[in-house]
């Protein structure tokens, strides 16, 4: 199979738009999407037959091909709606265990719906969220690692900490972060909403206590479907967001039933894992990578500013600082967004990354460099026009 624009049609995809953004909320193929439809119209069938008497065993066997996708054993991976969900059913239950004068710590580049539990659960507690202040543009992997390092005391009880982060795309040095942790026998949570699709996988060996992803951002899964791992040692204490009949029957019990909602999503993640299979097998991360990387040295260098990341510590997302703009703003980051899509027809986020103005552009097999190449002439032009500055470096 080739890619970009001979592929695209795979997803529905307005042709009209160029999308550089399947990092925000991923974008799911029309097959997958067909096999959800699948699974709605036997659930509908016979609803009550569908949810008491055959959801269980289906939704077994989809956790057990996503178990054995990420690296895991089945008995330790449960489904949850989203990332947020799942950082939400962690940090929840441990509150009690939370005491005024705790550190939860994150980073400056944490994801702000986890980050905002983590204040909601200190609130509650009387602990208190500490960020880890990390650099960006980043010179190298030790410098997130050190800034972390740095940020941890003798009063911190729990670590959130990003595996792909969503401002500045960057992949964090998990092991060596876990290690610092492990260490000190903190637990932490690894909030990889980006990870599952976008790099290789295997949590088994990870070392974290516990661990979110998306199956709807890179795994190509229909919206709602997403993984929760827990350590075996934690399992007894982590209890679902919501709350429902199976209070009490353990781990996997409790997460299979948290109320009516539509578990197709959760059932088609076999079909998103083979979809990303096969083009796996056809180089699709080799040719979003270089593309990706190409790309990023040329608008940087278009846009006069360094490139703020290194090669290694990328994958499929990568963030652009644009130059000059000191007093930037989440609504200029708004601003930008918005004039590239309406002027120009580009779908990119913008967002504020250390105080810097930047875009962030997502490869995905359907994009080919004629979109990243649009994207760098909006942005000279909007430069030429002296509505964003143009740096010197
Ligand atoms: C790092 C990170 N964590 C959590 C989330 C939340 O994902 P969701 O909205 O699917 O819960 C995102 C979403 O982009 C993210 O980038």
């Amino acid at each position: 199979m080739t890619f970009g624009k001979a592929i695209r049609s795979e997803w529905f995809l307005d042709e009209d738009v160029i999308f550089l953004n399947h990092g925000s909320f991923g974008a799911c193929p029309r097959s997958v999407l067909a096999v959800q439809r699948e699974w709605q119209s036997r659930m509908e069938a016979e609803p009550v037959r569908f949810m008491t008497r055959e959801l269980p065993g289906h939704l077994d066997a989809a956790r057990a091909e996503l178990a054995t996708f990420v690296g895991a054993r089945t008995e330790d991976l449960v489904f949850v709606q989203n990332a947020t969900d799942g950082a939400n059913a962690v940090l929840r239950s441990l509150l009690p265990t939370f005491k005024p004068g705790d550190e939860l710590l994150t980073s400056s580049q944490a994801y702000r719906a986890v980050r905002q539990t983590m204040v909601y659960v200190a609130g509650l507690s009387g602990a208190n969220v500490v960020d880890a202040a990390l650099p960006f543009p980043i010179a190298d992997a030790d410098e997130v690692t050190d800034a972390i390092a740095r940020a941890i005391t003798p009063r911190t009880t729990f670590a959130v900490i990003d595996h792909i982060t969503s401002s500045t795309g960057v992949i964090f040095p998990f092991k060596q972060i876990i290690a610092l942790f492990k260490e000190r026998g903190i637990p932490v949570l690894i909030d990889g909403a980006h990870a599952p699709g976008q790099i290789e996988l295997d949590l088994n060996t990870l070392g974290a206590d516990y661990y979110v992803g998306n199956c709807h951002k890179w795994l190509y899964a229909p919206k709602g479907a997403a993984l929760l791992w827990v350590d075996k040692k934690h399992q007894s204490k982590i209890h679902p967001t919501v709350i429902s009949h199976f209070l009490g029957g353990g781990y996997q019990t409790e997460f299979g039933w948290t109320g009516t909602l539509d578990p197709t999503a959760f059932l088609s993640v076999p079909a998103g894992i083979e979809f990303h299979r096969t083009l796996a097998a056809q180089g699709s991360r080799e040719y979003t990578q270089r593309m990706l990387l190409d790309a990023r040295s040329d608008i940087s260098a278009a846009l006069g500013v360094s490139l703020a990341a290194p090669v290694e510590m990328l994958a499929n997302l990568c963030t652009i600082p644009l130059p000059g703009d000191p007093d930037a703003t989440e609504e200029s980051a708004l601003n930008l967004h918005d004039v590239l899509f309406d002027e120009y027809r580009i779908e990119v986020p913008a967002m504020i990354a250390n105080g810097k103005l930047c875009v962030r552009a997502s490869s995905q097999v359907y994009n080919d460099r004629s979109d990243f190449d649009a994207l760098k002439e909006a942005l000279v032009d909007l430069a030429g026009a002296g509505r964003i500055a143009l740096g010197n470096e």
